[in-house]
């Protein structure tokens, strides 16, 4: 699966690590780009499914803009990324939002009372919206899920009046995560039947992320009539702002086993990261990444193990993969797919250090971009 470089490269790459692979990185962007162009949409970046801004200039080179939910992000956006943010927060701060407003292009507002509280604050320059739900997604993990029951992400129909204020341009929708064309399919149908009598007096709709797009098997010609057929119909521009699709299958996290240890027949492999600080969503969604030197089902191969993150947190792991030959303390483990919700996530919980990030390029040759150590754990407290 990693066979793009050598096992002299590999070797070079401080352990954890997460990497990067630029052409990987460029993969997806080729792919997402064609989307782009044969729908005549734009692609935008989620900064908060992957951040990584050493990457930004290879970005840049296929998607014009990035999405920011926060101050930070949109000051990244500006400096790193050299375009001015689509901005959407759950919630604006009084103190922030006229400095968020010189880093943006866009701003979406997620309800009404936030809406009528900043617009006056809002340059004429600044393309407003508001973000509706559609109460409708495929995601079944109500934590990933923005249309659960009472979600307080968007304004459902019933919320909104019979006409759009004047100054709104545009509406925002998100509602997918790590999703097929067939559910965007899907929540455009419950979309357009909540929503239709608004869409003549729009100008663009953002569609949000959760399009898996660079994943094998993703329907991008569905996708790319859904697109057309939609642009046509309403005529109105399109964005879609993914995150983990950018960097999906682009990179990976190296580890190595620090300890092995024993309870009744159990063994688990601890590594020199942790799932908690540095794979959260392993934990979280739940998620079981895959694994370069073994397999990820438990009884593919005769030796299973559970691997074990070094924080104390005690569900810091994950249940049992499995080896073709037994484990030993120095063992490399490398987690594949570790781009998107991992760099963007972690913390320093246990004062657990933060990997090291690199990056292998078109050259196969592989660059250290960043180490981390006890100042970056101080200077984060007080
Ligand atoms: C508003 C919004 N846009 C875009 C994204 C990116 O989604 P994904 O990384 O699944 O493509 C998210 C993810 O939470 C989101 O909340």
């Amino acid at each position: 699966m990693l066979k793009s470089f050598s096992q002299d490269t590999f070797e070079a790459i401080p352990s954890p690590c997460f990497v990067l692979e630029d052409e990987k990185l460029r993969r997806n962007l080729k792919r997402i780009d064609s989307v782009q162009k044969r729908a005549q949409i734009n692609v935008i970046l989620a900064l908060k499914g992957f951040a990584m801004w050493s990457s930004f200039p290879l970005i840049k080179a296929y998607l014009k803009g990035a999405t920011a939910s926060s101050m930070n992000e949109a000051k990244l956006c500006v400096e790193k990324f050299s375009a001015l943010a689509h901005t959407y927060a759950v919630g604006y701060r009084d103190e922030e939002f006229d400095e968020l407003m010189k880093l943006s292009s866009h701003v979406t507002f997620n309800s009404l009372n936030q809406f009528h509280k900043f617009q006056d604050r809002v340059p004429a320059h600044i393309s407003m919206g508001l973000r509706v739900n559609p109460e409708w997604s495929d995601v079944t993990v109500d934590l990933y899920n923005p249309a659960h029951a009472h979600s307080r992400l968007g304004l459902i129909s019933s919320s909104l009046p019979e006409a759009l204020p004047p100054n709104i341009e545009g509406l925002h929708f998100h509602v997918l995560c790590e999703s097929s064309a067939a559910a965007l399919v899907q929540v455009l149908e419950n979309f357009e039947t909540k929503f239709k009598k608004y869409l003549p007096n729009i100008k663009w709709l953002n569609m949000g992320g959760g399009h898996l797009i660079t994943k094998e098997g993703y329907d991008v010609e569905l996708l790319v009539d859904t697109l057309k057929y939609f642009k046509k119909k309403y005529q109105v521009e399109i964005i879609l702002e993914p995150g983990g699709a950018i960097a999906w299958q682009a990179g990976f996290l190296k580890t190595t086993i620090i300890d092995i240890v024993e309870n009744e027949g159990s063994p688990t492999a601890v590594i020199d990261a942790s799932f908690t600080c540095h794979m959260p969503d392993c934990l979280e969604m739940p998620y079981r990444p895959e694994i370069m030197e073994g397999s990820h089902h438990a009884k593919k191969q005769p030796f299973r193990y559970k691997i074990g993150g070094v924080s104390c947190l005690a569900g810091d792991f994950l249940a049992d993969y499995s080896f073709s030959k037994p484990l030993k303390i120095g063992d490399t483990l490398t987690f594949l797919n570790m781009m998107h919700y991992t760099m963007v996530k972690t913390t320093m919980f246990n004062g657990v250090n933060h990997p090291s990030i690199g990056v292998i390029r078109a050259d196969h040759t592989f660059e250290l971009l960043k180490t981390f150590s006890y100042q970056d754990y101080r200077d984060k407290l007080s």
